[in-house]
């Protein structure tokens, strides 16, 4: 039993290191990349597994089409990355296979489609998810997550803590005996003040007036402690916005109270809360395939789709009809990171019209509906005419 024990005080004590090196990491970054300054800003697109080949496919010519000009003039240069596929990540048994982190790196933004993250049960081996590889290898720690019906007065921001919380270390776990399994939740004062630092800083420049903390500090209270104290301190550096904080229990039932939840503005959120929330968020807008997600560092940033990568449809041939729209809201998303937002502004019009208002064609993940092309196609169309 001792034995066992002091195996599990050395894994722990490995974690620690390895903690303790991504905060003087995160001590050492500089600010922000200014993509004004650069000559060329390098797009990458990831297609990943799935029908997300054929989905980033389609976001990929709308964004070429969007962009003639500044590729023409080498302002933007869009580059595929192959390889992020279950395939190779098993034969690899890397989250991400070297080569393909290597050209990531390459790139200063990157459209992703959806990858396969392996479960207890499946025939893959339980490699890391590779969404969460990427998030920490390229050190994107804010994910920016809008959910908005106009109709129904909703428009929110959510602020997801990408790097730490319960998914730091989530692979990492320790089997301290065959009866005793334990978790570990990390946080770092870094990490907490870059998260709600970017979350006030976004409500200041779009004219938000609230930003909403959402933690249990009241049960988790080392590490979610942490993370309210930091929301506190940072708060006081803006005056002229309201600083409110709830618990993730009753928060998760506010967002269904019809009468309160458009009050909301900003929330900002540990990584795991902000997994869950998000989607319940999303569901209301239409479900998590109507969402995008941008996961945004100081020196890269990462749009995708928050929906999974669906192998049933390819396995029956039907990828073609995969709707493309929540990888094509992110590939808006990228263009308005960039600072090309009214590139960005005529791409969330043109699937306002298509997906809402005029909706000319329907997709239904099969032959009785439009193709991913044909749905592309009628966002071109529809962006010529605007
Ligand atoms: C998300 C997803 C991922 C996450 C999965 C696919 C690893 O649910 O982007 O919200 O848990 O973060
Ligand atoms: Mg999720």
């Amino acid at each position: 039993m001792q034995a066992k024990i002091e195996a599990a005080k050395e894994a722990f004590g490995k974690l620690l290191t390895e903690q303790l090196a991504r905060v003087e990491e995160m001590k050492s970054q500089g600010d922000f990349v200014d993509y004004k300054s650069l000559d060329q800003i390098t797009i990458g697109v990831c297609g990943g597994d799935g029908i997300g080949p054929a989905i980033t496919g389609q976001a990929q010519r709308i964004m070429e089409y969007l962009l003639k000009d500044e590729i023409a003039s080498g302002k933007v240069l869009i580059k595929n990355i192959e390889g992020l596929t279950i395939e190779r990540r098993v034969a690899e048994n890397a989250a991400i296979p070297a080569d393909v982190l290597a050209e990531l790196k390459t790139c200063d933004v990157i459209l992703k489609g959806p990858t396969t993250t392996p479960q207890k049960g499946d025939p893959w081996p339980n490699v890391e998810s590779a969404n969460v590889a990427m998030r920490k290898a390229l050190d994107l720690f804010a994910n920016v997550r809008p959910v908005r019906i106009p109709e129904q007065g909703i428009d929110w921001t959510f602020y997801r803590e990408n790097t730490e919380g319960a998914y730091a270390v989530g692979s990492k776990g320790v089997h301290v005996t065959e009866d005793l399994g334990v978790d570990f939740t990390v946080v770092t004062s870094q990490g907490c003040e870059r998260i709600i630092r970017a979350a006030f800083e976004f409500a200041k420049a779009n004219g938000k007036t609230r930003v909403s903390a959402v933690t249990k500090a009241n049960i988790i209270k080392t590490t979610d402690g942490k993370f309210l104290e930091t929301f506190r301190e940072i708060a006081k550096e803006y005056p002229g916005i309201t600083a409110d904080e709830w618990y993730i229990d009753i928060m998760t039932a506010k967002l269904v109270d019809e009468k309160r939840r458009r009050d909301f503005q900003v929330v900002v959120l540990p990584n795991l809360y902000g997994d869950i929330i998000t989607d319940e968020a999303a569901e209301f807008q239409g479900g998590v395939g109507t969402a995008g997600s941008a996961n945004i560092g100081k020196k890269y940033a990462m749009f995708e789709a928050i929906h999974g990568s669906a192998p049933r449809m390819v396995k029956e041939g039907r990828d073609i009809y995969a709707d493309p729209c929540s990888v094509i809201r992110a590939a808006a998303m990228l263009l308005a990171h960039i600072g090309f937002n009214d590139k960005a502004d005529k791409l969330y019009k043109a699937l306002d019209i298509c997906t809402v208002t005029e909706k000319k064609l329907v997709m239904t993940g099969r032959d009785t509906g439009a193709t991913g092309a044909q749905f592309a196609d009628y966002i071109m169309e529809t962006i010529e005419k605007l």
